[in-house]
């Protein structure tokens, strides 16, 4: 029999008082406990970067931490970034530019690259490529997540 340890966590701006298993990964107590299945579980060893999330404004890999871990914290999942009548201009830019195909791989990306532009407004070709390098997407070829970036960065700033 596992103890069950509570936490409260603020998830895309609610607060959630849980309990939770101690091995809980951070990524299954999104997906099935609060049911946010925008975040993608690829590899689960912290490589493809599809499970990435905000935490506390920072991207992290929820499948490389354990829900407990998230106590007093706050969370932004893709479901917290936009929706579908009011979309985050990173979003409105990956349709525009056809920064996706299958989709799997985006809620990582567009987590990771939000929390860049805030950081780098204006970021050059090479920054961009930098910040997307440790997300994998098997469809695109990338470069249509390239343009994607610029043109949001470009929203971003008029
Ligand atoms: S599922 Fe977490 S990095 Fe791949
Ligand atoms: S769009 Fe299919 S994995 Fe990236």
């Amino acid at each position: 029999m596992s103890t069950k340890i509570a936490i409260s966590v603020k998830v895309n701006g609610l607060v959630y008082d849980w309990e939770v298993e101690p091995r809980l990964l951070l990524s299954d107590f999104l997906r099935h406990d609060l049911g946010l299945t925008g975040t993608h579980v690829g590899c689960e060893h912290g490589v493809c970067g599809a499970c990435t999330i905000l935490f506390d404004d920072e991207p992290a890999r929820s499948c490389l931490m354990f829900a407990v871990m998230a106590h007093g914290h706050e969370i932004i999942t893709v479901e917290g970034l936009g929706t579908i009548d009011h979309m985050h201009p990173l979003q409105q830019a990956f349709q525009e530019a056809h920064g996706l195909q299958c989709g799997f791989c985006t809620p990582g990306f567009l987590t990771t690259l939000v929390a860049f532009l805030k950081e780098n407004p204006n970021p050059t070709e090479e920054d961009i490529r930098e910040a997307v390098s440790g997300n994998l997407c098997r469809c695109t070829g990338y470069q249509n997540i390239i343009e994607a970036v610029k043109l949001a960065a470009g929203k971003m700033q008029s």
